[in-house]
């Protein structure tokens, strides 16, 4: 059985670029998922067109359809469309989200969901209110690799008992010679480090020490460092240890300064060790257990050639073909525990945005 589902894209730069690529490797291989992009959403009709044409989003790609370069507020109104991907900087996300859903569309939006719990809540309430499915986009949490991760892991015990996570994203981003309005340094852009890139190791803690989501998650406890930059008075260097009321630890680093470790997540259990590899730690695509003898007894590599963005695609294209308003592997409520937890880790190291 197929499945179409009809986007908009809002925001015409660097991750919807990696997103429609997946979509449209997608519809080259004629899976049963057909992810029909209609509208492009764009502050200038001309970098939309470039958008198109940069991204090859062809009509023989695109089952026939080439889509139109919309202003958002035409994009909004646009009723072929059925979900809207949000690809803008953390501050917009809350105001374009609403506006989505108010205007009977779905919704995807990028991580971090928006820049403050506060945020969320009004977004999850308008998607509530006008019976809109709604996710944060976790891409993360929906690669093969971590299904099979916690197979191995958690079924079969392959490491014996989990007590350890190291986790990290970092990169040298020459953040010193970036301008000040650069998204990666602009405050009133919600930037720093925590948000845009630490948000991936908080999430792999929470997806490999502990098997529950949202409301039903295991009781957990925080303490952090953030460096604040005295120009930008954001966070480029971030460390926080987080301990499971069963005694489990997360060690959590993310930088925009310095590269990190080869294997950006290393789980650590009582018979052995997990190593994952990626050029990107947001892509779970490839992982080597190790036991305690520091033999390699498993490997696993992702080779399908997408992004990784067509695996929580496809999960919202059955979550709203079924009739659901938000989906059970990124709920509502985890996406509030992890903006929580941001929160409190700003709160503790006095960074504040005008959100707040
Ligand atoms: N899932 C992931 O792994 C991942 C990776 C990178 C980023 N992200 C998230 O995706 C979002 C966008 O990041 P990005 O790297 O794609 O950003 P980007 O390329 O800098 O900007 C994306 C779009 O946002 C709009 N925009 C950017 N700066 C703006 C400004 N100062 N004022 C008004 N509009 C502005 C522009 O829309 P127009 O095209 O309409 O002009 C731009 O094309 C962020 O929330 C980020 O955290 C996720």
């Amino acid at each position: 059985m197929s499945i179409t589902l009809n986007w908009a894209i809002l925001g015409a730069g660097n991750i919807s670029s990696q997103f429609v690529f997946d979509l449209l490797l997608n519809n080259d291989r004629k899976t049963q998922y057909r992810h029909v992009i209609k509208s492009i959403g764009c502050s200038s009709s001309v970098k939309g067109q470039e958008f198109i044409k940069n991204n090859n989003i062809t009509a023989e790609r695109n089952y026939n359809v080439t889509p139109v370069v919309q202003s958002y507020k035409e994009l909004y109104a646009n009723s072929e469309v059925d979900v809207v991907y949000i690809g803008t900087p953390h501050n917009f996300h809350c105001e374009q989200a609403v506006s989505c859903l108010e205007n009977n569309k779905h919704v995807l939006c990028e991580k971090p969901f928006a820049v403050n719990r506060k945020e969320a809540e009004i977004i999850f309430n308008a998607a509530k209110k006008h019976n809109k499915f709604c996710m944060e986009a976790v891409w993360t949490r929906f690669f093969p690799a971590i299904k099979e991760l916690k197979e191995k892991v958690y079924h079969e015990k392959v490491i014996g008992d989990v007590y350890r996570l190291f986790a990290d994203f970092s990169y040298s981003g020459d953040v010193k010679n970036l301008p000040l309005t650069s998204r990666v340094r602009d405050r009133s852009l919600a930037a720093g480090s925590l948000l845009d890139i630490g948000i991936y190791p908080i999430t792999y803690s929470r997806i490999l020490l502990d098997d529950q989501v949202g409301q039903s998650a295991s009781k957990f406890e925080q303490k952090s460092f953030l460096s604040i930059d005295k120009d930008d008075l954001v966070d480029h260097l971030g460390s926080i240890i987080i301990k499971y009321e069963n005694g489990k630890h997360a060690l959590l680093t993310s930088s925009e300064l310095v590269d990190g470790p080869k294997a950006y997540v290393r789980l650590e259990g009582s018979n052995g060790w997990v190593e994952m590899y990626s050029d990107n730690p947001a892509r779970a695509k490839h992982f080597k257990i190790f036991n305690k003898h520091g033999n390699e007894i498993y490997e696993y590599k992702d080779n399908s050639g997408y992004n990784g963005f067509i695996y929580e695609a496809n999960a919202v294209a059955n979550d709203i073909h079924g009739g659901k308003l938000e989906d059970a592997v990124m709920p509502h409520d985890e996406t509030l525990l992890v903006m929580g937890v941001m929160d409190d880790i700003r709160k503790e190291n006095g960074l504040v945005y005008e959100q707040d």
